[in-house]
């Protein structure tokens, strides 16, 4: 695996990439859900690009950007085991060069859950994504169902400005208790990380009551916030039940749905989601 920092040295490596391309871009810290990615795109394609690039403009500035953790050298091994071949790690300098003012905005999906909150977060991601799809120009790009809200808006980019790249999303993986893997785990004590299985066991219970015949958009937004509600050290931001494409709340009865949701675990922020029908 080439590890490369340019924006001219990737297009110059990925000139010399023959077949399809397949491309995970990633903020680094990886875990199996990184790698997950990984070793599809590994698996479906004649080579393979990964960016670790904690993209700054998709922080707030009350965000954990400075706190983010960190750890190249063992982000590096990972990848090369899976077999990525081009392991692209931009800086912030490149990215963003002084007098930067150049912006991607996706509308109405991106208004509602993580971007009420979050205003300007997906700006940020929509804006990086596209500078990395430029210089990578892969064939496909490997998304996560963890961020199930990011891999909506990314399609829609995708969609709406025609690039000529097929989007992948991956299902969550998690820990054996149910908590979905995320990067920001790490800042969880042990007693916060016992209590944050309480968003994964309510978004479960809300499945196993859609199954047995409750379809009720409101009932199964009110079950999971009584489960998460009887858990004292987690708060929850929202719960969402949404069309899985316009992530519009949804009301009545619903043959398919995106359950989501943002809780805080003391001072981290967690969210977790599942698809039912
Ligand atoms: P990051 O949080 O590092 O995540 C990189 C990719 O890994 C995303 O597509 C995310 O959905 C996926 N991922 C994270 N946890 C996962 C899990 N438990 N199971 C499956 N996939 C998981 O998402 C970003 O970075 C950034 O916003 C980025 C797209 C790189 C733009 O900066």
């Amino acid at each position: 695996m080439k590890t490369i920092t340019t924006i001219p040295e990737l297009r110059a490596e990925r000139a010399k990439l023959n077949g399809s391309v397949g491309f995970v871009p990633t903020m680094g810290y990886l875990h199996e859900g990184h790698l997950s990615l990984a070793r599809r795109a590994c698996e479906e394609c004649a080579s393979v690009v990964a960016s670790i690039f904690v993209n700054p403009t998709q922080f707030a500035p009350s965000e954990d950007l400075a706190s983010y953790p960190r750890d190249l050298a063992r982000d590096s091994r990972l990848l090369e085991e899976v077999g990525v071949n081009l392991l692209w790690t931009p800086t912030p300098d490149e990215m963003y060069a002084e007098g930067y003012q150049t912006w991607v905005t996706v509308d109405e999906v991106t208004k509602v859950l993580e971007g009420a909150s979050r205003p300007t977060h997906f700006r940020g991601v929509t804006t990086v994504v596209t500078k990395l799809f430029n210089a990578v120009q892969p064939q496909k790009a490997y998304f996560g169902q963890k961020d199930a809200q990011q891999a909506v808006v990314i399609r829609r980019m995708v969609q709406d400005l025609n690039f000529p790249i097929e989007v992948i999303v991956c299902p969550i993986v998690r820990e054996p208790d149910g908590l979905a893997l995320s990067s920001r785990n790490t800042y969880l004590n042990p007693d916060q990380r016992q209590a944050a299985t309480v968003l994964s066991r309510s978004l479960n219970a809300a499945r196993d009551a859609f199954l047995a015949g409750e379809h009720d958009a409101h009932k199964l937004r009110a079950l999971i916030t009584e489960i998460v509600n009887a858990e004292p050290m987690v708060t929850l931001e929202y719960i969402s039940c949404a069309h899985p494409d316009t992530l519009q709340e949804l009301h009545g009865a619903v043959e398919r749905a995106l359950l989501s949701m943002a809780a805080r675990v003391g001072k981290t922020r967690l969210i977790d989601n599942i698809v039912v029908g």
